[in-house]
């Protein structure tokens, strides 16, 4: 992901000097993200009336190729997690392929989620994982952590579920995009529903949703056979630290799977004080 410099926000600055008050210009945000040729920046409350003159200015700076400004206006919302994101400048037209990792993840940037700070995490999977394996992605958006595995790691299969239709209308064509139809399928539906059938199947389960519950939990548990790992992803308050190790280890006996191991990574800061963790559970 690109990142603003501080150059760059110095320019920014510049070109909106003659717009927004002098003692509100603080609040000009130092760091914005690139989703294909389209810029997003988070816009705090203070800077809400001048959110287009912000957009036009960086339409004017960054480099190209760049056709859309959007900016975070509020919290991403719901079960399949819609951001808050409102057009600023530029084209219309928020449909992209966003180029990441030897892949093309076609995406419509404002009506669904590609967190920037999850690039580590698409790349490590891409480290650990080995060929040959049976991988399930349980929340799949896009393909965002499953994709780069299709094209590099000769997966035997990936099944790729994901409840939003037009999530799961983007996951089908990047599929095809990346030329992996014989090794990725896409499924449409709830989770706890459509992947019931590969119990005890699959090497690897990729759980990239902080909003799971114990059930989808269990059920991750469940769809992996022995000698796989499950990567499950939570929003951790520092404080609670070791409450998901308990939840983990409680559902696991519940399961009467026996665990080699349970590691934990840090992805990246979620909000103030909570962390986005993702518990490696070896089973
Ligand atoms: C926040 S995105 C995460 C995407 C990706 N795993 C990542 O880490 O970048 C979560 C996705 O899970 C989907 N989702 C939520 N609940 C689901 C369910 N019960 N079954 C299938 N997909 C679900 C949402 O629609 C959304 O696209």
């Amino acid at each position: 992901m690109h990142r603003g410099k501080e150059s760059k926000r110095n320019e920014l600055l510049q070109k909106l000097q003659s717009k927004i008050p002098e003692d509100l210009l603080s609040f000009v945000p130092q760091h914005w993200w690139k989703i294909g040729d389209i810029l997003i920046l988070t816009i705090p409350q203070q800077l809400m009336k001048f959110k287009e003159d912000i957009g036009e200015a960086l339409l004017t700076l960054e480099q190209k190729p760049l056709r859309t400004v959007l900016g975070k206006v509020g919290p991403t919302k719901g079960i399949v997690r819609t951001p808050s994101f409102e057009y600023l400048a530029g084209d219309v037209n928020t449909e992209t392929i966003h180029k990441e990792l030897g892949c093309k993840f076609k995406i419509d940037a404002a009506k669904l989620t590609f967190s920037p700070g999850n690039h580590g995490e698409r790349e490590h999977l891409l480290k650990i994982s080995k060929e040959n394996e049976f991988i399930i992605d349980m929340y799949s958006c896009v393909g965002n952590l499953s994709l780069p595995l299709a094209v590099h790691k000769a997966p035997e299969k990936i099944i790729a579920a994901e409840i939003n239709p037009l999530a799961y209308k983007y996951l089908t064509e990047n599929i095809i995009l990346n030329n992996v139809e014989s090794v990725m399928k896409a499924v449409l539906g709830d989770n706890r529903v459509i992947l019931k059938e590969f119990e005890g199947e699959a090497n690897r389960v990729l759980s990239g949703y902080l909003n799971s519950d114990d059930e989808q939990l269990e059920l991750a548990i469940r769809l992996c056979k022995d000698n796989g790992v499950i990567h499950y992803h939570e929003a951790v308050p520092l404080a609670d630290k070791e409450n998901p190790i308990i939840k983990i280890n409680r559902i696991l006996d519940k399961v009467g799977k026996d665990r080699k191991q349970i590691t934990k990574r840090r992805v990246k800061k979620y909000s103030p004080g909570v962390e986005h963790i993702v518990y490696d559970i070896q089973i």
